[in-house]
């Protein structure tokens, strides 16, 4: 029988491609979210890859009345994955209790309605953002904790040490993941990151500008002690990451999970600098790229990148995608999303 997954935020850039392999390997999947960072194109898109409809609630995590009627209509929920949030780092700086409140109140009522409807696996969006300011890298899942740069950051701390108190003492398993930078499209074109509020990642920065949505970008610092001066990162696609939380459920399901709650780093464990993925783009795609080369952001870290290999050992995982994958897919994405008048 296929397990039934509700993933929240389903609609959004990671929950839709996660959507797509979920069905591809013999789940079920239901969809909520409030469409507050996406629309529900995607759900087109799935069903054209797929084949399926599957079954949309536009409800707003933190309402605990509309969120209880998704798990009324299907009390067969086997694994929750729960992807909504609001991510915007700058934003959470300037609003943090909306943040806070968004965050963190929508976790607790779904985690409240997953123990009251005996979901048993519970996979949680967490971020390589826990981790801070690191000194070294690549950083394990037992790398301490630095201060949290923004009450964005602070929110998948505090999300994750609620999952592990709260599942405790009970029989509802959970793996947290952190991802590092997520990035790249659909390879056939039909989806990708289509946000509501403007994207401020480097990847979809690139091709906005590239497309002529932006007059140019700005390479924040070339003074860092790195390779070329500018900020090194852990660039993993998005397909090869939606895979990990289908794995990241099966494990859970086939009760190899012995541990309440896991923690599984998602990066391709190989750091790139923003310039080494301009020239990365500019050499795939033949487009030749706007930038300037500008001060340093305040809160970015010099360099971050993973140590996955407990996700290789545990759930098998393997990152296929390149650097050259991830930009030639998000600028297909780019350029189909541009023919259809998307800003
Ligand atoms: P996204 O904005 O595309 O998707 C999040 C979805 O959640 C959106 O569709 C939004 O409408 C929905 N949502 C937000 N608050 C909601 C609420 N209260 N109720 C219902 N729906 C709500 O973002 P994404 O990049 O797909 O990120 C998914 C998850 O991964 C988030 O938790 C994010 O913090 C985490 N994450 C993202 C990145 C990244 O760089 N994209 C990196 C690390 C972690
Ligand atoms: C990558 C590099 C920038 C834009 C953020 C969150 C983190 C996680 C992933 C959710 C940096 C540089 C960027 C531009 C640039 N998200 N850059 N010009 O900051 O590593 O991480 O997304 O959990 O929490 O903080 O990602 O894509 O913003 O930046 O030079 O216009 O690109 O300085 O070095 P970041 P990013």
């Amino acid at each position: 029988m296929r397990p039934k997954v509700l993933v929240t935020g389903g609609t959004g850039y990671i929950g839709s491609h996660t959507i797509l392999d979920l069905l591809e390997n013999g789940c079920d999947a239901v969809c909520v979210d409030s469409c507050i960072n996406s629309d529900t194109s995607c759900l087109k898109a799935i069903k054209e890859l797929t084949g399926t409809e599957i079954p949309f609630y536009k409800a707003d995590l933190c309402d605990l009345k509309a969120t209880e009627q998704v798990f009324r209509d299907h009390p067969d929920i086997a694994g929750i994955i729960h992807f909504a949030a609001l991510k915007a780092v700058g934003e959470s700086v300037e609003k943090p209790l909306l943040y806070f409140r968004n965050n963190l109140e929508s976790l607790i009522n779904i985690l409240d309605l997953s123990l009251r409807y005996g979901v048993k696996a519970f996979i949680f969006s967490s971020s390589c953002t826990v981790y801070g300011d690191v000194t070294h890298s690549p950083v394990d899942e037992n790398t301490p904790w630095q201060e949290a740069a923004s009450p964005y950051g602070r929110t998948k701390q505090i999300g994750e040490q609620i999952i592990t108190d709260t599942l405790r003492h009970t029989d509802m398993k959970s793996i947290l993941l952190r991802y590092f930078n997520p990035a790249g499209a659909h390879p056939s074109g039909k989806m990708g990151e289509s946000p509501i509020n403007p994207p401020q990642n480097l990847v979809p920065v690139i091709t906005e500008t590239a497309i002529g949505k932006r007059k140019s970008m700005t390479v924040f610092g070339t003074d860092y002690p790195t390779r070329d001066g500018s900020c090194i990162r852990d660039y993993i696609h998005v397909c090869d990451l939606a895979h990990a939380h289908t794995l990241a459920l099966k494990y859970i399901f086939e009760g190899r999970q012995d541990e309440q709650t896991g923690i599984f780093n998602l990066g391709i464990g190989n750091g790139l600098t923003v310039l080494e993925i301009i020239e990365a783009f500019q050499r795939v795609t033949g487009v030749s790229l706007s930038y300037i080369l500008g001060d340093r952001r305040p809160g970015d870290v010099m360099a971050i990148y993973s140590d996955h290999t407990k996700a290789g050992r545990l759930l098998g995982w393997e990152p296929k995608m390149t650097i050259d994958d991830i930009v030639s897919t998000a600028w297909t994405w780019e350029k189909n999303r541009s023919a259809a008048g998307k800003s």
